[in-house]
């Protein structure tokens, strides 16, 4: 009886799996795009069993895969030739091959970090179901490809700011998790701050008891007045048993972790522990509030003393090559008054403070490097001189990374302008708080880790980039998320891809095919990809407004009545023309469905509206808005995110605005705006004068200034009215406020300017 039914049932077995069709996957766009990919004909298929074979060096990798495939308990991976990691000792260090053929997948590399990569870019090609183990054995058609692969830079990193707020052990790895994912190599571990010293220190107990608590936390933005605090103690801290259990985690994904420790600023919790520590000597407490605090280390011997002791137990628990000794934001004020910061800079024959703090980097140094270990630190240390091996972390714009380079020294870019994920990346009045700025996923994209200001030997210094998040408002992990995805996707191409290899649409088409993976993982990602963005574009025939949106398949509707845009407005297929003040409301929206957020401009058709202008000198390049047409564009930028398509941005320079109003033109008023964010260096010009003329030889002497009047939280007019005039030219001139004074955020630093629409009635 048995057998005959086995006899039976067999052969229909077969007949049905034969029927079925295997679930054709398509090849996505991946994330980074690889150097080279050459689409095959054909598909492998994947049953619920598979046999992996994994050449020795590769133990890593190899158990990495094989936890991921058997996470999924309906897969049954076995030994065999199915999928094989061999090694490959001709290809670069980091890179691989990946080969997916009919018969076999075939992963090669030269080294067991190699693979692992190649391993990332297999996991794009599964679907999202494989990341928590939800793969149900259905057969899957893996299309055929060829990938070779090795990454642009060295260092590809990411930075966590755990000092302002403190994460437990089980976010810092999903956090390492998602950076191997994306193949970033790099973990910077900000670890001490003013708000928190969060890494146990055995010869130290009141760093745990003291430095890693604050008595309460400031409540809203910064710039809110009055400022008004929660009352609640905070903190937090590592034990060094989960530190070393980190470190292995990250390890495991070819993960390297630069702990930071910081000095001589951003101490305010170690001196409130041990208040010898600092100048004074007077007791203070963890700081409660953001921004930059004058209470630094002192420079006499026993300061010194405690931090070799604490960097001993450091470096016992982190094997990474460098160690950050941060060194930005340290305020002189302290060390200027202290007989014994005086008496260093006397018996050390040093020319000031800027002096002290490269005595102090550069003694850190020393003590590092007679244990083998290389510091890195923020930009402010080639302030006084570059202690001799140090690599530098440029944040302040990019002139840090090139003085370090054409001096010799290795660099990290992170500059604020790109590489800031504590600031906005929408201009949607509904993002969560932030700390400013606005950094949208196309400007990270956009960045090249190479100033052009160097020369290709140069350029050799540059090992790579890296994203920031600094928490100051970001409470919880699913708060880090938000700001760090989809900004690391595009850190993580600009960080691997060659150039010739990024495509922006390309791009946003990975991350649209990224969701589901994210969404499998459980990370909070923000989900800009279904905004309309606008652009005015003037030219012989006139003027008129371009929107666009960043996928495909979709439709924009728009309205010009002040009504938002429902499935009945009209389609938006060519540039609206614009020939009177109007408001333009758009969204995008897939068959009757609306996506994103309504986009909405005011448009104010002024006698300058789309007329010529030109600039005796550009924008910073970190901040051009739209350029000097995008003064005349008849839209105001964002009364919160300086970074958007209308602000421009200048770093301490004075700046002269032309108007050309083409022909003699009636002119009542010439108004115009800048934005002040005194905790982003953003401040008001000096001055802001006016002269205005008919004929192109007259002299534009005649300047009259007119003082800035308060508009909203963070931007001011500045109106001139001229009595009724008939001008053709109209000169703007904006002088620049200076230094940054002391006690201000970034003092001693160039103040910025920011101004944005000029509107002549
Ligand atoms: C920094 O953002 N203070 C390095
Ligand atoms: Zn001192």
């Amino acid at each position: 009886m048995k057998p005959a039914y086995a006899l039976l049932v067999i052969p229909l077995l077969l007949l049905f799996s034969c029927q079925t069709n295997p679930e054709q996957l398509t090849l996505p766009r991946l994330i980074p795009q690889p150097a080279s990919l050459s689409p095959e004909t054909g598909f492998f298929v994947l049953r619920d069993k598979i046999g992996m074979a994994t050449a020795e060096p590769f133990a890593v990798s190899g158990t990495f895969l094989r936890d991921f495939l058997e996470a999924s308990p309906a897969l049954q991976v076995g030994q065999g030739d199915d999928l094989v990691l061999q090694q490959d000792t001709t290809l670069p260090e980091e890179g691989y091959r990946l080969e997916v053929r009919p018969d076999q997948i075939i992963l090669s590399a030269a080294t067991d970090r190699g693979a692992f990569w190649g391993i990332q870019t297999l996991r794009q090609l599964l679907p999202a179901a494989f990341e928590n183990g939800q793969y149900d054995g259905r057969l899957l058609a893996i299309p055929c490809v060829r990938i070779a692969d090795s990454p642009r830079f060295p260092y590809r990193g990411m930075h966590l700011d755990v000092g302002r707020h403190f994460f437990p052990i089980g976010f810092i790895k999903k956090y390492i998790d998602a950076l191997a994912m994306l193949k970033m190599n790099t973990f910077h571990w900000h670890l001490t701050e003013d708000q928190g010293w969060r890494i146990e220190i055995k010869k130290y107990p009141r760093l745990q008891e003291i430095a890693a608590y604050r008595p309460e936390t400031l409540v809203g933005h910064y710039n809110d007045q009055p400022q008004q605090f929660d009352g609640k103690r905070y903190g937090g801290y590592y034990t060094q048993d989960e530190v070393r259990e980190v470190v292995a985690y990250a390890a495991a994904r070819f993960v390297t972790i630069i702990p930071e420790i910081e000095m001589p600023g951003h101490a305010q919790a170690a001196i409130a522990a041990y208040p010898e520590l600092g100048c004074t000597g007077k007791d203070i407490s963890v700081a409660t509030k953001w921004g930059v605090f004058e209470d630094i280390y002192c420079t006499q011997d026993a300061t010194f003393d405690f931090l070799e002791d604490v960097l001993d137990e450091v470096l016992e628990l982190f094997p990474s090559e460098y160690i950050h000794i941060g060194g930005d934001e340290a305020p002189k004020t302290r060390w200027e008054t202290c007989p014994n910061c005086q008496r260093r800079i006397r018996e050390e024959g040093l020319a000031d403070e800027h002096e002290l703090q490269s005595y102090f980097i550069t003694r850190m140094e020393k003590y590092l490097n007679s244990k083998d270990r290389q510091i890195i630190g923020w930009d402010e240390i080639l302030e006084g001189g570059l202690a001799p091996n140090a690599t530098v972390m440029s944040w302040r714009g990019i002139n840090g990374a090139i003085e370090a380079a054409k001096q010799g020294h290795k660099v990290v870019m992170t500059p604020t302008s790109h590489c800031y994920f504590d600031y906005y990346q929408s201009e949607n009045p509904d993002e969560p708080l932030a700390i400013g700025g606005y950094l949208p996923l196309e400007k990270v994209y956009a960045f090249d880790p190479i100033p052009s200001e160097l020369s290709e030997s140069e350029a050799a210094y540059v090992l790579g980039a890296q994203g920031n998040i600094w928490t100051e408002y970001l409470p919880t992990p699913e708060a880090v998320e938000y700001m760090a995805f989809p900004r690391i996707l595009a850190m993580s191409e600009v960080a691997w891809s060659a150039p010739a290899q990024k495509d922006y649409p390309a791009f946003v088409k990975g991350v649209e095919d990224f969701h589901p993976r994210l969404d499998t993982l459980q990370i909070n990602y923000a989900n800009h990809l279904y905004e309309v963005e606008g652009e005015l574009l003037s030219s012989e025939q006139g003027t008129a407004f371009a929107l666009q949106t960043l996928t495909t398949n979709k439709s924009i509707r728009y309205t010009t009545d002040g009504q938002d845009p429902g499935s009945a407005s009209p389609i938006y297929e060519a540039p609206i023309p614009i020939t009177q003040s109007l408001v333009l409301k758009a969204a995008v929206f897939k068959d009757d469905l609306q996506l994103g957020q309504v986009f909405s401009r005011n448009i104010n058709y002024h006698k300058a509206f789309g007329k010529k202008i030109s600039l005796d000198k550009q924008p910073s390049p970190a901040y051009p808005g739209s350029g000097p047409e995008g003064l005349i564009n008849g839209m105001n930028g964002s009364d919160t995110r300086y970074g958007d398509k209308e602000w421009l941005g200048f770093s301490g320079e004075d700046f002269e605005v032309t108007l050309d109003l083409g022909g003699p033109t009636a002119v009542q008023s010439v108004q115009t705006r800048f934005f002040e964010g005194n905790g982003q260096w953003i401040y008001l010009p000096a001055e802001v004068s006016f002269a205005g003329y008919t004929d192109d030889n007259q002299p534009s002497t005649n300047f009259s200034s007119a003082a800035p009047v308060r508009a909203t939280d963070h931007t001011f007019s500045v109106t001139h009215e001229t009595g009724g005039q008939e001008w053709r030219y109209i000169r703007i001139r904006v002088k620049n406020y200076g230094t940054i004074p002391p006690g201000k955020q970034g003092a001693g630093n160039k103040a910025w300017t920011f101004i944005d629409e000029i509107i002549v009635n």
